[in-house]
């Protein structure tokens, strides 16, 4: 007991040295450091910088959205600074054609990342397992596309919905705890599906579990002719924000 209290005081002490240098930096900074740049300059600019390290960062939306995109491309951008990516693809989302659209050549980048793919929900759970033992201080940022797909068809298949939560529960918090440990982010996307009592918003799939484990949610919505991008939870920017963006063949733009 006394020893774990003495691991938490060394950490808040690390912590607010860290905050402490992070200030005296930005003093003489514009940009907002400490965040890790998404790669596109729609999500950057929403979250002032990038992801915050150390939490979860979640992307929901509908089918077709950007999901993926978005994934892809802070894969792309973490291998450009010399760090690996574990990405986990549970919907077979994960196109290499893609990739070679948004990088011309994406030899590097896939070099650069591992994959993993579950096609059930117990190998997502497995998938998580070696998650713990592929960390190493190069990987740079976790990336789950989609955390919920699997856990969903889980759902409609089997009766035991208490076990199922538990699981999803048990994957956040192994991402938290992960994420806390090595300061990294994570980046999770989920589906949703209609809400009936509210006509013009969405329910998360996942629901409380990903809301309350992350800490930055982003809904991506499909207008027409458009797409946006508004921000629905976030420790320290104002919520609400949203940028409106295109995908093209190079990424995903803002739109004038
Ligand atoms: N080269 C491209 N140029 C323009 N748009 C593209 C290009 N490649 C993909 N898209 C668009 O990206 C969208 C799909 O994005 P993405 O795969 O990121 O969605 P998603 O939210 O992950 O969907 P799902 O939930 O089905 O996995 C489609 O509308 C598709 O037309
Ligand atoms: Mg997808």
């Amino acid at each position: 007991m006394n020893e774990i209290k003495k691991d938490t005081e060394i950490n808040a002490q690390e912590s607010s040295e860290n905050i402490a240098s992070l200030d005296s930096k930005q003093k003489n900074c514009t940009s907002i450091s400490g965040r890790i740049p998404t790669g596109s300059e729609v999500l950057d600019k929403l979250l002032k910088g990038g992801f915050e390290k150390e939490t979860i960062s979640t992307i929901y939306g509908p089918s077709g959205c950007g999901k993926t995109n978005f994934c892809l491309i802070s894969a792309v951008e973490m291998v450009k600074t010399g760090k690996k990516v574990i990405f986990v693809d549970s919907e077979g989302g994960f196109s290499i054609e893609r990739l070679k659209q948004i990088t011309g050549d994406c030899k590097e980048t896939l070099n650069g990342i591992i994959l993993l793919k579950p096609t059930r929900f117990d190998e997502q759970k497995r998938a998580f397992q070696k998650i713990k033992q592929l960390i190493t201080d190069d990987i740079g940022i976790i990336i789950v596309d989609t955390i919920s797909m699997l856990y969903r068809l889980e759902l409609g298949k089997n009766e035991e919905i208490y076990n199922i939560n538990r699981e999803l529960g048990l994957q956040i918090s192994q991402l938290t705890e992960i994420c806390r440990k090595q300061k990294i982010p994570v980046l999770v996307t989920t589906q949703v599906y209609a809400n009936f009592e509210e006509k013009d918003q969405v329910k998360i799939v996942g629901g409380d579990i990903l809301k309350y484990g992350s800490k930055c949610l982003i809904e991506l919505r499909k207008l027409r002719g458009s797409r946006v991008a508004i921000l629905k939870k976030h420790r320290s920017i104002k919520e609400g924000e949203e940028i409106k963006f295109r995908i093209e063949n190079e990424g995903v733009f803002e739109n004038d």
